[in-house]
């Protein structure tokens, strides 16, 4: 569908109709606008209003939508990284939608719509073959994004991962706990901090030549990660399953279970997924990190069906809250 919006010659794009009867205009985010737009996005992604304006980087793309000069809402997308739970293809030449926010007096004008419209005009001239996006169905505004990604001309939204919520203070008096702790002879439980330089080069060359997803590295945002109650197991040499523990990002008093991995090969009835997982369960509880972070994040990929069976039958029913992210995609080729 041919955008309605084109570029004025100053870089702003004006609708060719008015929207409500008003005078908005979309044009990229500026220097000057850091403080004037940073309530139109989520806290987390604030930071990433400040590389958008830095003229070097031209990966991240944020639109403002103004009102007589006052910014009323804004877009915000980048190029997904290794972390996003899309398929390779999918993530070719794509184009991640991260966030899309109308001030709330503003809303229900078609502004969002309009930004839209203008991300995927502008996506496409840059030579982008998708948008993606993914959000879980605890946004308060579920029924109105999922409303304005269909009327703009997004697939469906297709469920991706179930979150499941809990507190360590619960999960710790759960019985599985105890049912799987002790590794069979030959195997040797140890913390991530132990890990050794040829442990760690040896995952990374598995994981170069495609044996280990890249996001179910135990090194997956490493830069969140608390190593010493995050577990791995050992056998003869290799380490064949882990439970890494993060620094939720966007949850501030969460750790998050982030990769629960066994090797394909220890896959059946061996008990090693709940083995590591019990263990760093157990360390979480343990540890002084509890006070900063007393919750858990545990998710699951609606694809990985052992796995989701494991998280209803164990966790959820020590779990406070569950629910879902969904992903959808918009295919901008004619
Ligand atoms: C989602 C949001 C951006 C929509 O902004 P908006 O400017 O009000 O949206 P628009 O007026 O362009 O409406 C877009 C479509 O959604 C529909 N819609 C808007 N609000 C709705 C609501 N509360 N319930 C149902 N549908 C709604 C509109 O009718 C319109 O549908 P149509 O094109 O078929 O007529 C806005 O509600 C918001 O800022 N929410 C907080 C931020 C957020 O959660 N963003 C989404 C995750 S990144």
């Amino acid at each position: 569908m041919p955008s309605p919006f084109s570029f004025q010659s100053s870089g702003s794009i004006v609708p060719p109709y008015d929207i409500s009867g008003s005078d908005i205009t979309i044009t990229p985010l500026l220097p000057d606008d850091l403080s004037a737009v940073s309530h139109l996005t989520f806290p987390s992604y604030r930071v990433l209003l400040e590389k958008a304006v830095n003229t070097t980087n031209e990966k991240i793309l944020a639109l403002v939508a103004r009102s007589k000069g006052i910014p009323v809402g804004l877009v915000l997308a980048e190029p997904p990284s290794v972390m996003d739970n899309f398929s390779y293809n999918e993530k070719k030449n794509a184009l991640k939608l991260i966030s899309v926010m109308t001030d709330p007096q503003w809303r229900r004008r078609s502004i969002a719509n309009a930004l839209l419209q203008v991300l995927t005009q502008k996506s496409r001239d840059l030579g982008y073959v998708r948008l993606i996006t993914g959000y879980t169905t605890k946004i308060k505004s579920l029924a109105a994004f999922e409303h304005l990604i269909a009327s703009s001309g997004w697939g469906a939204p297709v469920p991706s991962m179930e979150l499941s919520i809990f507190r360590i203070g619960d999960m710790e008096t759960a019985s599985w706990l105890d049912a799987v702790s002790t590794p069979p002879p030959g195997y040797q439980l140890f913390t991530m901090d132990k890990i050794t330089d040829e442990e760690r080069v040896r995952i990374n060359t598995d994981i170069a030549a495609g044996d280990i997803p890249e996001n179910l590295s135990p090194f997956a945002e490493e830069e969140y990660l608390v190593p010493e109650i995050s577990v791995g197991l050992r056998s003869g040499g290799d380490i064949v399953a882990w439970m890494t523990l993060i620094r939720a990002p966007l949850v501030a008093d969460a750790l998050c279970y982030r990769t629960l991995f066994v090797h394909p090969k220890l896959r059946t009835a061996k008990g090693f997924g709940p083995l590591v997982a019990a263990t760093a369960g157990k360390l979480h509880a343990a540890s002084p990190i509890r006070k900063e972070r007393p919750k858990g994040i545990f998710a699951t990929s609606f694809n990985s069906i052992k796995q989701l069976n494991f998280a209803r039958k164990r966790l959820n029913p020590h779990c406070f809250e569950i629910y879902e992210s969904r992903k959808a995609q918009c295919n901008l080729q004619p």
